[in-house]
């Protein structure tokens, strides 16, 4: 190593990066891990086998971070070090740009890094800046590239499809490459999710393991590219999904990537949950240390079969249970083409005026009488081909000339990129909230991706349309954020067919999943709480699954709550028990949503899953057990705690039962130092065990 070479590290509480400027000033990625305790130990850590984004066309013949066509069709594209600044963006947080740019050509590359010191977060993204005479193309993009030399490496990632959505599977990589990416432009992450776990050596559990937990920011299509080469060194990147999105840059343009978020730990997977919620909660989501509001939503319920009458009606139903919000969700609009089933009227943002001849001012009246606030769906990126916007405007739609239409639900996607549709998308929310001050949360869903997309604003650009389409519908949320900068709006796409951090800037929480079966939501919700904090997952009591009232209120308690449900079908017992369970949540919501979390049992290890919220001072502690198989003399072991001071003592109280129910743990009402809770736990598993049975309990410092 020869003395002139340049370091850049980037550091946080625990983790370090650290780059070399190395020969004819290439840029190198000489270390991701561990902080080191004296930085004197950063000057061993030099090495430059590594270019930390890899261009095509030269040297490197693996998987490039970027590719560029120069104005004069020249493939290829060489980086090299210019400069790099850090300034502070707050007291946790600090933005490092390194400039890097072609000694032939007028194309900068820069690379952004973002430490948050406290979090242990590392957030990247690029810009890439044209300042040739002419366009140029860019074949590949990635927010990051890192590189790792392990002897091994375990991935875990998150699968499924509407309905089975964030299903978890781990597998060790071998050389190649493995993608997993998504090609659906819209509802991008129906099939699979942009979250990965990626294990060091060996597998890493909950509290062990060298890992790092990466997601890219971004609604659109994505790809996280894991290549290993020949000698077994591995290189990740995570960007926007080159795929069918050559895109052409024009001359001054400056091209910026969505961020990459990542955390890492050798403290396990857990530890990296906690980093990344409590980023989210500062950094990532919107208004992500406030709190959130309970809800009725109707869909479950009425599916588009209701009026003004039956709604009002439900209003009482959510007093009954004691929530703060009623959600009308689909089906008050269209009049020409009433929206009386999903083939009619998206497009068309007016009241149905048989249904609702109030109009939503009745009912926002209504619910406000009632101490009830009131939110709506809506659905504004979407058209259907029987709507009177189709027939005003059928060059306001994404679709392909001389093929057929492809519908998804029967419905078709708006050509986000027009400006005349960022308009009209915009004016329909605007106008809705103008109308109605008293609306006070948004549902904002997304039912289908896009197929023969084609875009007639964009003409001979096709090419611009996935990547533009995400950042218009960005656009329109910025706009709107900036005259409703805290209305709660939350973000579906089908179930959780839209569940990312680009998206989470402007939203506050986000739809899991349509299968709100008690017994799956576990599963679901145990996926989507390893990348995002219980406050944006929103969990909802329905009657889809078979299970008792008391497992589907346990079940919702653990993200954030809500009812989806026909609360005059319910018993007396029920709604008793369902009053009292939201007043619980109310008190102890603070720890579910600010507290950090620990997974102490998994459903994919044993018949039951077990977590726990602790509170950032370790003074109160929510638990919540999940039996979800019992077999005959099945063995469940005790339970160990985390997340305790060992010094302080704890009440343990299990709470949320059923009316006149009594607890069958046998700690319960007993008090035990947060050590002996920690190594030897509580017996969740007591008295007459079964499927399909839970438990919540609190646990509270005594001193
Ligand atoms: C999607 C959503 C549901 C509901 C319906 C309405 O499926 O995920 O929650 O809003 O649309 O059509």
């Amino acid at each position: 190593m020869s003395q002139s070479n340049k370091q850049i590290v980037l550091e946080t509480r625990n983790s370090a990066m650290v780059l070399t400027v190395g020969s004819h000033q290439k840029l190198f990625q000489s270390y991701l891990g561990a902080r080191f305790n004296r930085s004197a130990d950063y000057a061993a850590v030099q090495s430059t086998r590594r270019e930390s984004y890899i261009a095509a066309g030269m040297e490197d013949l693996f998987e490039p971070a970027i590719r560029v066509v120069h104005a004069d069709g020249n493939p290829s594209l060489a980086l090299r070090y210019v400069t790099h600044t850090s300034s502070k963006k707050d007291d946790n947080t600090i933005e490092t740009i390194i400039t890097l740019k072609d000694p032939q050509y007028a194309l900068q590359v820069l690379l952004h890094y973002v430490t948050f010191n406290k979090e242990d977060i590392i957030k990247t993204f690029t810009e890439i800046k044209n300042q040739e005479k002419g366009t140029i193309t860019l074949s590949n993009y990635a927010s990051a590239m890192l590189h790792f030399d392990a002897s091994k490496y375990w991935l875990s990632h998150f699968d499924g499809d509407y309905m089975t959505e964030m299903r978890m599977k781990e597998t060790q990589l071998t050389t190649g490459i493995k993608i997993l990416d998504s090609k659906l432009g819209a509802r991008a992450h129906m099939y699979r999710s942009p979250m990965f776990y990626l294990s060091l050596d060996k597998p890493s559990s909950e509290r062990e393991g060298e890992l790092i937990a990466g997601t890219l920011g971004w609604s659109g299509n994505f790809q996280n590219t894991f290549e290993i080469d020949q000698q077994n060194g591995l290189r990740v990147i995570s960007g926007m999904n080159p795929y069918a999105s050559d895109y052409k840059l024009e001359a001054g343009k400056t091209f910026t990537t969505p961020e990459f978020i990542f955390t890492y730990t050798q403290k396990g997977k857990g530890q990296a949950s906690r980093n990344l919620h409590d980023w989210a909660r500062n950094y990532g989501v919107l208004d992500g240390n406030k709190p959130r509001m309970t809800l009725l939503n109707n869909w479950e319920a009425t599916h588009m079969d209701f009026n003004q009458d039956l709604l009002v009606e439900l209003f009482d139903g959510a007093k009954k249970l004691g929530v703060d919000l009623f959600l009308l969700d689909d089906g008050w609009f269209g009049n020409k083409y009433p929206r009386d089933a999903d083939k009619t009227a998206l497009g068309d943002w007016q009241e149905d005026k048989k249904k609702l001849p109030g109009g939503i001012g009745y009912l926002v009246r209504q619910a406000d009488a009632k101490d009830l606030k009131f939110g709506i769906w809506l659905e504004p990126e979407m058209i259907s081909p029987k709507s009177e916007l189709y027939e005003k405007h059928p060059e306001w739609v994404l679709k392909l000339q001389n093929r057929e239409e492809s519908l998804s639900r029967n419905q078709l996607v708006l050509d986000l990129i027009n400006p005349k549709v960022q308009d009209f998308v915009y004016n329909v929310v605007d106008e809705l909230l103008t109308k109605n001050p008293g609306v006070a949360f948004i549902k904002w869903d997304c039912n289908r991706m896009m197929t023969n997309a084609y875009s007639p604003y964009l003409k001979n650009k096709q090419s611009n349309l996935y990547i533009d389409y995400t950042r218009s519908l960005y656009n329109v949320m910025a706009r709107l954020r900036n005259k409703y900068p805290h209305l709660p709006i939350m973000l579906c796409a089908g179930g959780g067919g839209r569940t990312d951090y680009g998206a989470l800037k402007y939203f506050t929480e986000f739809w899991p999943s349509d299968n709100t079966d008690g017994f799956e939501r576990v599963f679901i919700q145990w996926g989507y709480l390893n990348f995002f904090p219980a406050l944006t997952v929103s969990s909802h009591v329905t009657s889809m699954g078979k299970q008792p009232v008391k497992f589907r209120t346990d079940v919702a308690m653990m993200g954030k709550m809500g009812y989806d449900i026909r609360v005059k079908n319910m018993t007396e017992e029920e709604i008793k028990f369902s009053n009292a369970a939201v007043i619980t949540y109310k008190r102890i919501s603070d720890v579910i949503w600010f507290g950090d979390l620990y997974r102490l049992i998994s459903p994919y290890e044993e018949p039951r899953a077990v977590l726990m919220y602790a509170d950032k001072h370790k003074n109160k502690a929510i638990l919540f057990n999940y039996i979800l198989n019992f077999r005959r003399k099945e063995y469940l072991g005790k339970v160990k705690l985390d997340g305790l001071d060992p010094d302080k003592n704890y009440r343990i109280e299990e709470i949320n039962m059923m009316p006149d129910a009594k607890s069958v743990l046998p700690e319960n009402g007993e008090v035990f130092s947060g050590d002996y809770l920690m190594k030897v736990g509580l017996n969740l598993s007591a008295g007459k065990v079964a499927a399909i049975t839970s438990s919540v309990i609190e646990i509270t410092a005594t001193n």
